[in-house]
């Protein structure tokens, strides 16, 4: 298994590009499936999720085509006919987001089976209103072994659906479903991630009338048939607000390209209460720290415009050598804390209660071997090991390369001292 070793104390000088939205590529690829023509996705990160993804997608009759476009790179997905309307359970439960197929899936062809994705590290994580949305476009839903089995032989028929609270899969899915219903479907309570737009602008490109993604009605007017489409990938806002934090911490001046800083505006307002430098720019932003320590502040994760829960982690890991004591709420998944004990192991003083943590700031960090347990919690603990005093190795780090594009390279171009120890190949992968 690999193992990533960061040596602390270096400060971050640098520019970091930012990537294309894991997040938003796994639904625009799950998008291919609504139409026999090709879908081009530019600025395409390089993840195990969107390579596993591919892979499931091969099985289901696309070719994925991965190469390096004039703009970075880029995915080529054509499914010219749907061989198998079947997705496993040894490839659902490795990403839980390929349970995203089976709308398309019902949608192009009339039926699928996919396997329940079970639950994960960071929550019990059910699918309740994914399966709600569907039935309310007239899918006939039935659970069997594991297994979803979804028909709709007539093809789905537009109609309204009101999640009983904010689901950003649901809402991706039940958008990626309703593009090729008969009639109407308007989304109540639909989440507002900028990933939602980002669908929407695809699918449009695609020929579908979707309209109102990014605030919590959408209204789709069913196409009989969608059509080929070049979409370049939202910037990835999780990457560049880890990133963020990272210099935060670390201390220095790293500027953040590629991106838009409005994506993480609630994550900057928190780091200019905690005494950080924040310069938004045109295509990103620049984060400035002089060896001052910062202040601590509270959060509390909520859905889009709020506080990320995907950012949580790493904000923990800032607060740690804060001044002061942090209140972190979680409000997301109620599991969201198995970073705490891991940064304790680094001398963080943390106490979890419910969704609660509370962080109390120490003078220093001391490096120690610690093991990630999901993505996120994953580069806290590397974000922590940049002040760590002498060397920090995080185990488990398969969970990493999930989400984070060549993680050493772009914090190893700013000065810090992060290197990946090979080890043997591993299989066991959680599928948050
Ligand atoms: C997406 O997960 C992201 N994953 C998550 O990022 C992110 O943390 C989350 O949205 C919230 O922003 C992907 O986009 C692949 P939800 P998703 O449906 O869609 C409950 C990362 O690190 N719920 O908005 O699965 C659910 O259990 C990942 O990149 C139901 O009860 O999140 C949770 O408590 C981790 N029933 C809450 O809703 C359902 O049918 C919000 O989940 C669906 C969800």
């Amino acid at each position: 298994m690999d193992r990533i070793a960061i040596t602390g104390g270096a400060q971050l000088n640098g520019i970091i590009p930012v990537s294309g939205a894991k997040n938003s590529a796994i639904k625009l690829m799950a998008a291919s499936l609504l139409t026999d023509q090709p879908l081009r996705l530019t600025n395409m990160p390089r993840l195990a999720d969107t390579k596993f993804l591919g892979k499931l997608l091969t099985r289901l009759g696309t070719h994925v085509d991965e190469r390096e476009g004039p703009d970075g790179s880029e995915t080529i997905l054509h499914a010219p006919e749907i061989t198998s309307g079947f997705a496993p359970y040894d490839l659902v439960r490795q990403m839980r987001a390929s349970f995203n197929v089976l709308g398309p899936l019902v949608a192009r062809t009339g039926q699928a089976k996919v396997s329940l994705p079970g639950g994960c590290t960071i929550g019990a994580r059910p699918v309740d209103l994914h399966l709600q949305a569907l039935e309310a476009l007239g899918a006939k839903i039935d659970l069997h072994e594991g297994y979803v089995y979804a028909q709709a032989p007539r093809g789905l028929k537009g109609g309204e659906i009101e999640f009983p609270f904010v689901s950003v899969g649901a809402t991706e899915h039940a958008m990626l479903a309703a593009v090729l219903a008969d009639g109407v479907t308007v989304i109540k309570n639909a989440a507002c991630e900028p990933e939602l737009l980002d669908l929407q602008i695809c699918l449009n490109a695609m020929g579908a009338r979707v309209e109102g993604a990014g605030t919590p009605t959408i209204t789709i007017t069913g196409v009989a048939k969608l059509h080929g489409a070049t979409h370049s990938v939202i910037p990835d806002r999780i990457e560049m607000g880890t990133y963020a934090v990272a210099a935060a911490m670390a201390g220095g001046e790293v500027q953040l390209t590629r991106s838009r800083p409005e994506l993480i505006d609630s994550l900057l307002v928190k780091l200019e209460e905690a005494g950080c430098g924040v310069v938004r720019t045109e295509d990103g932003v620049i984060i400035r720290r002089n060896g001052h320590r910062l202040e601590a502040v509270d959060v509390e994760t909520q859905p889009y415009p709020g506080f990320a829960t995907d950012l949580q982690a790493q904000f923990m890991a800032l607060m740690t050598t804060a001044k002061g004591e942090s209140r972190i709420r979680e409000t997301i998944f109620e599991n969201r804390f198995m970073h705490a004990p891991e940064l304790m192991r680094l001398g963080a003083d943390i106490s979890v209660s419910g969704g609660e943590a509370r962080v109390r700031g120490v003078e220093r960090l001391e490096g120690a071997e610690v093991m990630a347990t999901d993505l996120r919690a994953s580069v806290s603990l590397v974000i922590a090991g940049l002040v760590a005093r002498g060397e920090t190795t995080v185990s488990r780090i398969y969970h990493l390369d999930r989400g984070f594009e060549r993680l050493e390279e772009k914090l190893g171009a700013c000065g810090a001292q992060v290197r990946r120890i090979k080890g043997e190949p591993e299989d066991a992968i959680d599928n948050d």
